[in-house]
């Protein structure tokens, strides 16, 4: 049964094979391959590239007569090149063949989800009617994280004579998969080595230049016919030779078995020798194909989620990247959550606030993930520490963009295509990126019962969170208020008031409402921690009464502006002009980009109510409608049902969603309060990347964060699903176009509990093994208990 579980593309597309590329990347959570044909190297058309997670270096630009430093994620030699041309018995040599030959007579890309395994099928003719047909099959291994390999077959149609191959293994690749960084170096390899082993085997080493990370790969390749290859060693390629007869009833196949280790890896060992070891040792391409789908299909128990029709394959498409961005093998490495995953060059691989929309699914599934997600964060603790004191700052002040050290990564400058001009980027001003990860915290130890971790790492990151914003916050004596003020909120575009000198604005009501959360639950954690280890910890923090009094003070009396009777997102937003969307749609067709567009006019988004994205209306995605009530009523506000359906319609009208993460986060929204709209927005979300919504930029990566998000949207977002102390919370509410699903989560302590969601219905099922009834609860105070190996059914109003 492949419904529901491929993705193909049909024909030839150079202007679609960016985008092909991307969404038919394989991975396996520590490294990733862009779906390229294997006969081109880096170009207008095509970009291979190959990613490894953590593996980031550092170079030095001038652009716009700055020196600029940028921190990327390098992409790595490119081991999939193959080159081949015809050499007929009764002719000259033919040219050289890939897709962009003008004898290419079929072509297409099939991606099996369910085994992780892509094909890509060309068929070839000359004018004097002979054929070559030519099918790839890749695969980067799921079971064994060191290994990929890719199969060429080839077979002959009206001639015979031999196919000539060069495989390739080409370390003349550099970051340049982005034409908005052209200006920017990307060189990030060096010191390159090449040599060949015995048994078809060739090696590349090299280094990045300012992170030295040391990376090795090696590539077995194994042709059928056998025949001894010529084999060139230049300074950073290595190319082997083949002849492989081929006649109408004579075959011939090149197999590239890669092996790569690099110095980031444990158990640590020269990378050289121990590339060359794993190619050589690789089984051969049918027991690593047989090996790899295994795995998978481990993978797709333990994390899927079935959707039936077209909403759940591209649903399937989400999860596929998600599980090759982090699956298992991420548990064992010292890396973030990458926004554009491990699939491109856009926002050079960086970790932004983004694990926002992808914890909650990760840990419902697979939790050790998870962990080691927040793990990643704790170890840049020192860093964010020294970011907040180098500001004047107490606690931790996270970055908003972040790589390898944990230092702030955001770049300085930030070209807009359309004027042409640099510009100041004040992106990093996105201090809520700290409660982001305070949340998450929170979040996980709620939904795993992992005590361990909460009262351990994760309370250090917590409370050191909840001490900068404590910190951050500045007495307001005419209102007797505390403000946070210089900031930019999620909505990106509004980065300064108009006119002003200084970059920031104050009091957005996001940053301010989960800060006052996150000091709410750094004071409630401590009053649950066991006293030896509350001592300990203040002790080692310094944090005494007199601090932890200001947080409580701080915590209730932040302040969030109001204006109309509607949640402002900044203090002064209502004061600003009113765009004119009607004009600019008219003009300008997609202005998802407004800020660009109003650059590029000599104006500024700053000047109007415009926002990127959902900014106020995150609050509505992450709390509950009584959460959300509560922590306006701690901070003595009044939000009530009324106040929030007017502030989500306000700024319903007043974005133009330039991030994927609007759509979801609006869907969501609308979806739980059962508005109108919410499918569109749901919809929107779910065509992000596939269809490309915002214009071409899913080529140099795809969205993470949105595409982790539709799926939680679905678990979470459609059931309700909450963990809490008592058992399982759910409150369900019908969305019509994902009427019926299933999945099977991890919760407090519980492996394999099924949900099953039907009209009017809601199944839950525990396992024989679990170790205790699990309690429901439902709404309108309704409650049952499910009992191991028992399936019950509640019925929804
Ligand atoms: C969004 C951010 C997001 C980043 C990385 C930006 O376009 O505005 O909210 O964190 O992309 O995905």
């Amino acid at each position: 049964m492949t419904a529901g579980w491929s993705w193909d593309y049909d024909g030839y597309e150079p202007q679609r094979e960016r985008l092909a590329e991307a969404l038919c990347t394989l991975g396996n959570g520590r490294f990733a391959t862009r779906g390229s044909a294997p006969e081109c190297a880096a170009g207008p058309v095509h970009y291979p590239g190959t990613y490894l997670a953590g593996c980031y270096d550092r170079l030095t630009s001038l652009v716009a007569g700055r020196r600029v430093e940028n921190e990327d994620l390098v992409n790595l030699p490119n081991w999939t090149l193959l080159r081949y041309r015809c050499l007929p018995d009764d002719g000259p040599p033919g040219a050289w063949l890939h897709p962009d030959s003008e004898t290419l007579r079929h072509h297409d890309v099939h991606l099996d989800l369910r085994a992780g395994v892509l094909t890509r099928r060309l068929v070839f003719q000359d004018a004097r009617g002979r054929g070559l047909r030519v099918t790839h099959i890749r695969i980067v291994h799921m079971g064994d994280a060191r290994i990929a390999a890719q199969s060429s077959a080839f077979r002959a149609y009206g001639w015979s004579g031999a196919v000539e191959v060069e495989s390739v293994l080409d370390g003349a690749v550099r970051n340049a998969g982005v034409e908005r960084y052209r200006d920017l170096d990307g060189r990030h390899l060096t010191d390159h080595r090449t040599g060949f082993e015995p048994g078809g085997v060739a090696w590349l080493s090299c280094r990045t230049v300012e992170s030295g990370i040391r990376i090795a790969m090696a590539v077995r390749t194994a042709t059928r016919p056998a025949r001894p290859a010529r084999e060139d060693a230049t300074g950073d390629r290595t190319v082997q030779t083949y002849r492989l007869p081929i006649g109408p009833r004579r075959s011939a196949s090149v197999v590239k078995t890669l092996g790569l280790h690099t110095s980031l890896d444990r158990p640590a060992g020269e990378p050289r020798a121990v590339a060359v070891d794993s190619a050589a040792r690789a089984p051969a391409f049918t027991t690593l194909l047989s090996t790899h789908k295994a795995s998978w299909q481990r993978l797709w128990e333990q994390g899927e989620l079935r959707v039936p029709g077209e909403a759940g394959r591209v649903l399937r498409l989400h999860l596929f990247h998600l599980l090759q961005t982090l699956s298992p093998h991420t548990a064992e490495l010292d890396v973030g959550v990458p926004a554009r995953g491990l699939h491109g060059e856009a926002y050079r691989g960086h970790v932004f606030w983004d694990e926002l929309f992808v914890l909650p699914y990760v840990t419902l599934h697979f939790p050790e993930v998870a962990r080691a997600l927040l793990m990643y964060r704790h170890r840049r603790l020192p860093a964010a520490r020294a970011a907040a004191s180098g500001a004047g700052g107490r606690g931790a002040m996270y970055p908003w963009q972040s790589a390898g050290s944990g230092r702030e990564e955001t770049q300085e400058l930030h070209l807009n295509p359309r004027s042409g001009r640099w510009l100041p980027d004040h992106s990093h001003l996105q201090r809520h990126v700290g409660s982001a990860i305070a949340i998450n915290v929170w979040r996980y130890a709620q939904a795993t019962g992992d005590r361990g971790f909460l009262h351990s790492a994760g309370a250090e990151i917590l409370l050191e969170v909840a001490r900068y914003w404590a910190g951050a916050a500045t007495y307001d004596a005419g209102r007797d208020r505390y403000r946070i003020r210089g900031v930019v909120g999620p909505d990106e575009y509004h980065d300064a008031y108009p006119d002003a000198a200084d970059p920031g604005i104050d009091d957005n009501a996001y940053t301010n409402a989960t800060a006052a959360w996150v000091l709410a639950r750094g004071l409630e954690l401590l009053g649950e921690l066991p006293e030896a280890r509350c001592e300990e910890l203040t002790g080692g923090l310094s944090l005494d009464r007199e601090e932890l009094s200001r947080w409580e003070e701080v915590s209730r009396r932040l302040y969030v502006p109001f204006h109309h009777g509607v949640v402002s997102q900044f203090e002064g937003f209502g004061d600003l002009a009113e765009l004119d969307w009607g004009h600019y749609r008219d003009r300008y067709g997609d202005i998802r980009r407004l800020d660009r567009i109003l650059e590029a006019e000599g104006d500024t988004v700053n000047r109007y109510q415009a926002s990127k994205q959902a900014d106020t209306l995150m609050l509505g995605y992450l709390f509950r409608p009584e959460e959300l009530g509560d922590l306006f009523g701690r901070l003595g506000y009044t939000l009530d049902d009324d106040v929030w359906r007017s502030t989500v319609s306000y700024y319903l009208r007043r974005t133009s969603h330039g991030s994927t993460l609007s759509s979801l986060v609006h869907g969501w929204v609308l979806a739980r309060q059962k508005g109108a709209q919410a499918w569109d927005h749901c919809r929107e979300a779910l065509l992000g990347d596939v269809a490309d919504v915002q214009g071409g930029t899913t080529g140099e990566g795809i969205h993470l964060g949105a595409m982790a998000g539709t799926v939680d949207l679905v678990e979470r977002g459609i059931t309700g699903l909450e963990a809490v102390a008592e058992g399982l919370r759910v409150a369900p509410v019908a969305l019509r176009e994902i009427p019926r699903f299933a999945f099977t989560v991890c919760l407090a302590g519980h492996r394999g509990v099924r949900l099953r969601m039907l009209p009017g219905r809601l199944g839950v099922r525990l396992p024989d093994s679990a170790p205790a009834p699990l309690t429901i609860l439902l709404p309108e105070n309704r409650r049952g208990t499910v009992d191991p190996g028992q399936e019950r059914w509640f019925r929804l109003g």
